[in-house]
């Protein structure tokens, strides 16, 4: 098994310097604060969104509810016609994109002149948590993270042979536009109430970090409410569901803890 990341140790991003990056939705949230972080490292950043600037409608990477709820129970005629498809945004802005984005990363990275450098380039996907676990108020969104999930353990290997990293960040909840949606306020507000978001700092550091140090490769991050923690997933075939479902667990008996003592008060 490899030797667990200590996502506290300092990092040092200087071979960063002068090296271009390409941020997806980077108008906002997780993707500007990456930007700006890479910058100041001195990376040649290109920014890259539906947006020109940040503040934007955010459509797509939570569009759709949990299938069971999106079906309609009754017929508007007794005996008609099947309910109309449902919709499928969220897996083409979460995952299809995400498939696209690497297959171009792929195609630079192994052009012979990026092949002859020393440095060994790198993809880092944005994940979830919800790529580990079931996430009940939308079924294509965990869709979707399962899937880019999928791309880091189906691509790592044959990526690695060509010196190509290909690593993993799977967020909790983080304070970006996201969560300011009616919708994700009504279905998650109260846990994020009693738990809270995890600070942006630490989504970035653990994206740098995967972006900067050579040595990592097929690797995962959870970046939980308690700590960030290498979540073990590598090579070797260790598997990081195990260690998301332990955090979750802790989570589930705050909140079920803090819910009671609100109902005796
Ligand atoms: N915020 C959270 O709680 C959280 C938790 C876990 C994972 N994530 C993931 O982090 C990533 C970034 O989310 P965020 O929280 O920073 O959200 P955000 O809403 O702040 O930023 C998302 C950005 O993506 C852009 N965008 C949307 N669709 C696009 C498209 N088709 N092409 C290009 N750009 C597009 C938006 O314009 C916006 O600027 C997402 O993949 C999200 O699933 C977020």
């Amino acid at each position: 098994m490899a030797t667990p990341i200590d996502f506290n140790s300092v990092l040092d991003t200087s071979n960063l310097k002068d090296r271009s990056v390409l941020i997806t939705g980077a108008a906002s949230g997780i993707g500007l604060a990456c930007a700006i972080k890479m910058a100041e490292a001195g990376a040649i950043v290109t920014m890259a969104d539906l947006h020109d600037t940040a503040g934007g409608v955010i459509q797509g990477i939570l569009a759709e509810k949990n299938l069971f709820d999106m079906v309609p129970a009754t017929l508007p005629n007794p005996g008609d016609t099947p309910p109309p498809a449902p919709s499928f945004a969220c897996v083409s802005v979460n995952l299809e994109a995400v498939y696209n984005t690497c297959y171009l990363a792929l195609h630079h990275f192994r052009l012979p002149r990026a092949a002859a450098t020393t440095f060994k380039p790198s993809i880092v996907l944005i994940a979830s948590l919800a790529a580990y676990i079931g996430y009940p108020y939308s079924t294509t969104y965990s869709m979707s993270k399962f899937g880019v999930r999928g791309l880091l353990y189906s691509l790592r290997e044959r990526a690695m042979h060509s010196s190509i990293r290909i690593n993993l960040v799977a967020p909790w909840y983080v304070d970006t536009g996201i969560a300011k949606q009616p919708d994700f306020v009504e279905d998650n507000g109260a846990v994020l109430n009693i738990i809270g978001f995890v600070s942006m700092d630490r989504v970035v550091d653990a994206v740098v970090r995967f972006a900067s140090v050579q040595e990592l490769c097929g690797r995962s991050v959870g970046i939980f409410p308690k700590g960030s923690e290498d979540l073990l997933d590598d090579l070797e075939g260790g598997y990081g569901g195990a260690i998301v479902s332990k955090h979750m667990r802790e989570v589930q008996a705050v909140v079920v803890q803090e819910m009671q003592k609100q109902m005796q008060t």
